[in-house]
């Protein structure tokens, strides 16, 4: 039987912003450094734990971010808002360092065929280059974060083993680390697998910070929020709008809608401190920054107190 909710009233639930980097890592056209800037500046104000700024990525594979640098010193950091940035490799961290990120969010798949259309190395090449990243931030007294793709399920491999996850998951917290985010990257996962992930991954490791990082790819991605808050999850990945996706994994689309989400969890009683009539500002300007309709339906609808005339 599912516990009951009232026992998470109160709760808070942290939100890390992921548009700027999971959002416009797979946009078509460019969009200008200043825009960037305007809008991390605007939702810096709006209440988030943690906002994901960029990536340090090859600027030949990710072009849309090659101006990471750019924006981390650009924007305007609002103290309690943690800013980070994903780091595939040393090249990268260095970089991170020489703009001082408040945390290192390193990636690498669970999935060896997708670590390879990513990140060009076989997992344990990756594993091993992530090592003396985490020994550079160590040096620096700068926080680490591994997120691991592909955790639930792979376009070219199929549903994750929790054991192969697990595997990834013992060997990166025996390096000092200070948490892990298991990335459905593809919007594979269902509730019931969320569940058992989240509960069995806590249990094994109570002092990681835990974050889950949701794709909406089959329309889900809600429905497993909610199993891992049920599971005791209290940190998410989400993109304003719901605009995201990985450039080399088939078939990826927008990861969970920060709007949709904050709405959600806050009507439940939980506590997101996510001011969400800020967010749907940014949500409205981001449409037409992008130039299209994004997938977030509370954009759409409006929130649940949204009144209506009555047909005469
Ligand atoms: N920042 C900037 N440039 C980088 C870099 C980094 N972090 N890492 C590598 N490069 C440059 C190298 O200097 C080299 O440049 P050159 O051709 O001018 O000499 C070039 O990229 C190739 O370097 P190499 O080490 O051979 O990397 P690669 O081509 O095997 O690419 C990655 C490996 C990981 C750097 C690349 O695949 C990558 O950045 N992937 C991005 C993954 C991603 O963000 N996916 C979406 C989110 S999950
Ligand atoms: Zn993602």
């Amino acid at each position: 039987m599912t516990k009951p909710l009232s026992n998470k009233l109160n709760k808070r639930i942290y939100i890390q912003e992921v548009v700027t980097r999971d959002g416009f890592q797979a946009e078509s056209a460019f969009i200008p450094t200043q825009e960037k800037i305007t809008l991390i500046d605007r939702l810096s104000n709006a209440g988030y734990a943690k906002i994901e700024v960029s990536s340090f990525t090859s600027t030949k594979a990710i072009p849309m971010l090659a101006d990471a640098e750019a924006v981390m010193q650009g924007i305007k950091r609002v103290p309690g808002v943690e800013y980070t940035a994903l780091i595939p490799n040393l090249k990268g961290a260095e970089r991170a360092l020489a703009v001082g990120v408040d945390e290192f969010n390193l990636v690498m798949s669970v999935s060896e065929a997708h670590n390879q259309a990513n990140l060009k190395m076989s997992r344990e090449d990756s594993f091993k280059a992530l090592s003396s990243v985490i020994e550079l931030a160590h040096a620096n007294k700068t926080p680490v974060n591994i997120s691991l793709s592909t955790s639930f399920g792979c376009p070219m491999t199929g549903i994750t083993p929790l054991k192969e996850l697990m595997h990834w998951i013992e060997r990166f917290s025996a390096q000092g680390i200070r948490g892990i985010t298991i990335c459905d990257t593809t919007g594979m996962a269902n509730p019931a697998q969320v569940q058992e992930v989240c509960e069995f991954a806590q249990y094994k490791h109570p002092n990681l910070q835990w974050t889950l990082h949701f794709h909406n790819t089959r329309g889900m991605g809600l429905a497993n929020a909610l199993a891992a808050v049920n599971s005791g999850i209290d940190r998410f990945d989400s993109s304003l709008g719901g605009l995201g996706g990985c450039p080399y994994a088939p078939g990826a689309t927008g990861n969970i809608c920060t709007e949709e989400l904050v709405h959600m969890l806050d009507l439940m009683g939980l506590k997101t401190h996510v001011q969400i009539d800020a967010l749907l500002e940014c949500s409205k300007d981001l449409q037409k920054l992008v130039g299209r309709t994004l997938p977030s339906q509370l954009l759409m609808a409006g929130k649940v107190d949204r009144i209506y005339a009555a047909p005469c």
